[in-house]
């Protein structure tokens, strides 16, 4: 393998990125190994590095998404080709194969996972989407969660309407996008100063999620509507809390949630917690029909994009560290990357 690889590694929960060799291997059967040119940054990162979340053994890496260029194909690949550009969520945190990690210069990707991105996309572009794709796919379109129609790229529209609270974060920003493409009017929230950005989306109706009088005017808002219930982006105490709220007096409803505050609700509402990659492992048909069927097109048609702002935090894997920090610290409607 002439594929010299190196990767962001941590000696033990809490340390800080040591850059250090890694080992690279040949793609499997129905799997690519791509040359990372960028990664995305998500919070999830922080928290495993200061928590050990996810994390069994160390030294270890981690991470979710990459964006580079496929160097090698397994056997029975038929989707792509040496020289593809591509995005990826590697699984290697569930897998626990180092190979599959994201934050290393190469990693292996089952090839159904990597989808081809346009020409003219930027890699860093590219790695900002997705772990925010993924989530939402999740949410909306698997079995446990919404189970609703999947997107096309002329929606057909349906009756209802969704709550979809963060509009401006990575993964309220695609749940806008995808719920949008499955044909539903979605109502959103963020801050004033965001909401011009999250409309771009496709959003019917944006919200302050900062003013005094959010519930009363969603509930103003939706009270003549079919609502399909909420996906909560944030999913802190009090976002679900707040939405709990709004369904309740609209006669109660579910919230798909990122985090595990969905206990403690009111007795007319429920709650669930999303696990991003359960469309990949658990409903596979769902993450193929999202991810082979129409997000490669939908790339290309500027029908799914990231409109949230770019921040390279710098420039190879010891950037990661810089970029880590970054989101912990706290960003709004801004994605972090790192290129290699
Ligand atoms: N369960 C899973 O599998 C899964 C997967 C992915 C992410 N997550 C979790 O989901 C959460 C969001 O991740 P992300 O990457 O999308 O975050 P992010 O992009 O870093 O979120 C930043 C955004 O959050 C918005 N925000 C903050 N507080 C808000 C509030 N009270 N109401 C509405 N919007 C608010 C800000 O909006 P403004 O600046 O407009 O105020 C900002 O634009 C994180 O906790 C992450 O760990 C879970």
């Amino acid at each position: 393998m002439p594929f010299v690889n190196q990767g962001a590694w941590i000696p033990s929960k809490g340390a800080r990125i040591e850059v250090r060799h890694s080992k690279t291997v040949d793609p499997g059967e129905g799997e690519v190994l791509i040359q990372n040119h960028a990664w995305g940054i998500n919070p999830i990162d922080g928290k495993m590095q200061s928590l050990g979340i996810q994390l069994d053994s160390y030294p270890t890496m981690f991470g979710c998404d990459v964006a580079g260029e496929v160097v090698a194909v397994g056997e029975n690949v038929t989707t792509l080709k040496v020289g593809g550009r591509v995005l990826a969520h590697p699984l290697g945190l569930q897998s626990k194969r180092e190979c599959e990690l994201a934050f290393q210069l190469y990693s292996i990707v089952e090839a159904r996972w990597a989808v081809p991105i346009p020409a003219d996309m930027p890699y860093e572009e590219a790695a900002k989407l997705p772990l925010g794709i993924l989530t939402a796919t999740t949410g909306l379109y698997t079995s446990q969660h919404r189970a609703l129609p999947l997107p096309t790229l002329k929606p057909t529209p349906q009756d209802g309407t969704l709550l979809i609270w963060g509009g401006s974060s990575n993964v309220g920003a695609a749940a806008n996008q995808l719920a949008t493409a499955s044909g539903f009017a979605v109502v959103s929230t963020a801050s004033v100063a965001n909401h011009e950005m999250v409309r771009k989306l496709g959003v019917v109706e944006m919200f302050d999620h900062r003013s005094p009088s959010v519930v009363l005017d969603l509930v103003e808002h939706l009270r003549r509507k079919t609502v399909l219930g909420a996906f909560d982006a944030i999913g802190t105490a009090q976002t679900t809390k707040t939405i709990a709220e709004i369904l309740s007096q609209l006669g109660g409803g579910r919230i798909t949630s990122t985090l595990p505050n969905v206990n403690d609700l009111p007795p007319t509402v429920t709650g669930k917690q999303i696990f991003a990659p359960a469309s990949f492992l658990h409903e596979p048909a769902i993450g193929e029909a999202v991810w082979h069927n129409f997000l490669p097109q939908a790339l290309q048609n500027g029908q799914i994009r990231s409109v949230l702002k770019t921040c390279i935090a710098g420039r190879g894997l010891e950037s990661i560290q810089t970029g880590i920090d970054e989101v912990s610290n706290g960003v709004s409607a801004t994605k972090v990357v790192v290129v290699a």
